[in-house]
């Protein structure tokens, strides 16, 4: 087991997508198509401040992470800052890290592969909050967040109009050693 930066060669890249359409359904309950998902992840691939993990088992993709810096203008931040209070969205989506997805195989959960990718995904990350949307219906999510550190900030999102309510969850992070540089703090 062993986990690997996210990269853009396409045949790692189609393992990636094949677990994301298992591992998540989309607006309309079906899962996107793996050739949609492979050109969304090229497209946040070339986002500032893209990271992304990959878990493989031999050839095995078990589980991914990505996520990138949230900015103004960006079709899903524009969502957040709406469904969000003019004061949380200053203090949330200002220096953000916007976690995108995670996803672990289903017959590999429970074995604490989802916190680790969570943990590593975000050690340094140089921002002083990250965001993230997960299903208001799911409880392992929300657990797994929670026990994580991040607050609800919106229990009831529904970014598609749909009626499909998500939460926006928020953490602070710790100043990484590049922000800490910049504040004069040394490394
Ligand atoms: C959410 C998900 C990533 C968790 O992955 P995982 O590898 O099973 O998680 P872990 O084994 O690291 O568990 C970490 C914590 O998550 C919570 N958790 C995980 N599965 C849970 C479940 N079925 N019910 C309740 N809590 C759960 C627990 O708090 C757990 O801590 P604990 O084991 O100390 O109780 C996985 O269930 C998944 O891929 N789900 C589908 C995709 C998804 O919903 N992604 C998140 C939204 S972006």
């Amino acid at each position: 087991m062993h986990l690997e930066r996210m990269a853009g060669d396409t045949e790692g890249l189609h393992t990636v997508a094949t677990l994301y359409a298992a591992v998540f359904s989309g607006p309309d309950g079906r899962p996107d198509s793996v050739v949609e998902i492979l050109g969304r992840l090229r497209r946040h691939m070339g986002y500032p401040g893209f990271r992304g993990l990959v878990l493989r088992e031999g050839a095995d993709t078990i589980g991914f992470a990505y996520g990138y810096t949230s900015l103004p203008g960006q079709f899903y931040r524009t969502k957040l800052e709406r469904a969000l209070r003019p004061d949380q969205a200053e203090t949330w989506l200002s220096d953000c890290f916007e976690l995108v997805a995670l996803g672990v195989r289903a017959g590999d959960r429970r074995h604490g592969y989802g916190r680790a990718l969570h943990d590593v995904l975000l050690d340094g990350v140089p921002a002083k909050t990250s965001v993230l949307t997960t299903e208001a219906s799911n409880t392992a999510a929300r657990s797994l967040y929670a026990r994580r550190g991040w607050e609800i900030l919106c229990p009831d999102f529904d970014p598609m109009g749909h009626g499909e309510l998500f939460v926006i969850m928020g953490r602070r992070l710790p100043l990484s050693r590049e922000k800490r540089a910049t504040a004069g703090h040394g490394p």
